[in-house]
């Protein structure tokens, strides 16, 4: 049996207190999945699949009757997920399962089972392999499917003819593993990608769907995924169009603090994927998709702004910042980094913060009326800072003065 080298920085004690927990219960333990497949990779281990052979949620309640922590356990699936007290990171505890699938794209009814059999469930090779954590068998290999071999070749293969049309998902993290790590389908494989298994994916829910989709943004080759699953056909079956290789080096810069807009990948990654799209189309994206409202409002406003730009072109600042206010920060910054319109930079980092000093009280203490005049005049007062027709309190007095 191959040993591999767990260097201790990719091991946190806590993992340690789980082994040795479930050494104490006589469950043998290991750590499956991504974990395996990137150390083997050599390349960073962020994702902790813990798998006993026995039961995952009484291990997760003795950790906690030993070590303290929360414990939320999933007793349909067998799973269970361990926060122990004062850690950043959380554990997924699994117990080792078959799955059966009742209907294409269901989700699966599971039966604790040997580890051999939870590999065997899983989506790729690459991802099937574990190794074991327990006492004296620490470091141990189980490859049973040859995912070591199939990791040096590049290659993804599913595990079985079906897996596609179980969990039409795993299309999407086929093209997701294979262009992270430059690897490619086998042929049966990608032979499985047909009018069955898409099929199977058009009848996922939009939550489903989406999430996969954030899973790309969230990756920094989301543009050749992207077009690897227009390839595949499954951006044509839900009417989206391709993704602009141009606009990937948009999503990698966090936006600078004087923009005061959050860094959020996966919202921007939509926005520069959708903008060139007729409102109708996006709205019915939105909708197949099952956008949140934030989403929805964000991107239709991408777009409407985009086609708005050429005849706000000659616009004074004032009539910019008037129109630019209707709309979400965030299209109006994507907006900004797709076609550096000098305009919408200004808005965002000066024009939208100018106001006049007076305020409804001062116009209050003149004695003008409550009413929509207040409205008025501090709309023209603003105009006017903007437009660089006052540009001191002198000149903003002088101008109240004259409205009046
Ligand atoms: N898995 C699967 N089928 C799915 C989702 C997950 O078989 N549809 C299995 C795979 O063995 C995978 C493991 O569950 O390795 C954990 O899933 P996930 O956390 O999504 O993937 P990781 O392997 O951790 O990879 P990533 O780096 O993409 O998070």
């Amino acid at each position: 049996m191959r040993h591999l080298d767990i260097a201790p920085d990719l091991f946190p004690n806590l993992l340690s207190d789980i082994a040795a927990q479930a050494a104490r219960l006589n469950m043998p333990c290991y750590l499956v999945g991504g974990f395996v497949r990137d150390l083997l990779l050599k390349t960073s281990v962020n994702d902790f699949d813990v798998v006993v052979v026995g039961d995952a949620i009484r291990l997760g309640n003795a950790l906690v009757g030993e070590y303290g922590g929360k414990l939320t356990a999933h007793h349909k699936f067998h799973t269970a997920v361990w926060q122990p007290s004062n850690a950043l990171e959380s554990f997924d505890l699994i117990t080792a399962r078959s799955e059966t699938y009742h209907h294409p794209g269901a989700l699966p009814t599971v039966k604790p089972s040997s580890i051999e059999d939870d590999l065997r469930r899983r989506d790729f090779t690459v991802n099937a392999m574990a190794v074991r954590l327990d006492g004296e068998y620490f470091g141990a290999l189980l490859d049973p499917l040859g995912g070591e071999h199939d990791l040096a070749q590049g290659v993804i293969r599913v595990l079985h003819s079906r897996s596609f049309v179980d969990d039409p998902t795993r299309i999407f993290r086929a093209a997701r593993y294979e262009q992270r790590y430059g690897f490619h389908l086998a042929p049966e494989t990608r032979a499985l990608v047909n009018q069955e298994s898409l099929g199977t994916l058009s009848t996922l829910s939009g939550e489903r769907l989406r999430h996969e989709f954030d899973l790309i943004f969230e990756e920094e080759k989301a543009a050749r995924m992207l077009s690897r699953l227009r390839e595949f056909g499954v951006l044509d079956m839900f009417h989206l169009p391709e993704f602009n290789e141009a606009c990937l080096p948009l999503l990698e810069d966090k936006p600078a603090p004087e923009f005061g807009i959050p860094e959020n990948r996966i919202l921007f990654g939509y926005l520069f994927w959708l903008m060139n799209l007729q409102t109708d189309s996006i709205a019915s994206i939105a909708r197949r998709l099952d956008f949140d409202a934030e989403l929805k409002m964000a991107a239709l406003a991408a777009a409407h702004l985009k086609m708005d730009l050429s005849a706000l072109k000659i616009s004074k600042p004032s009539a910019w910042t008037f129109y630019l206010e209707k709309f979400p920060l965030t299209s109006v910054y994507a907006l900004w980094l797709a076609t550096k319109e000098s305009a919408l930079g200004s808005f965002l980092v000066q024009w939208r913060h100018i106001k006049p000093a007076v305020t409804g009280n001062d116009l209050k203490a003149r004695g003008i009326p409550a009413g929509p005049r207040y409205k008025e005049i501090l709309t023209q007062l603003r105009a006017a800072w903007l437009d660089g027709e006052v540009k001191n309190l002198e000149e903003e007095k002088e101008l109240l003065i004259a409205l009046l």
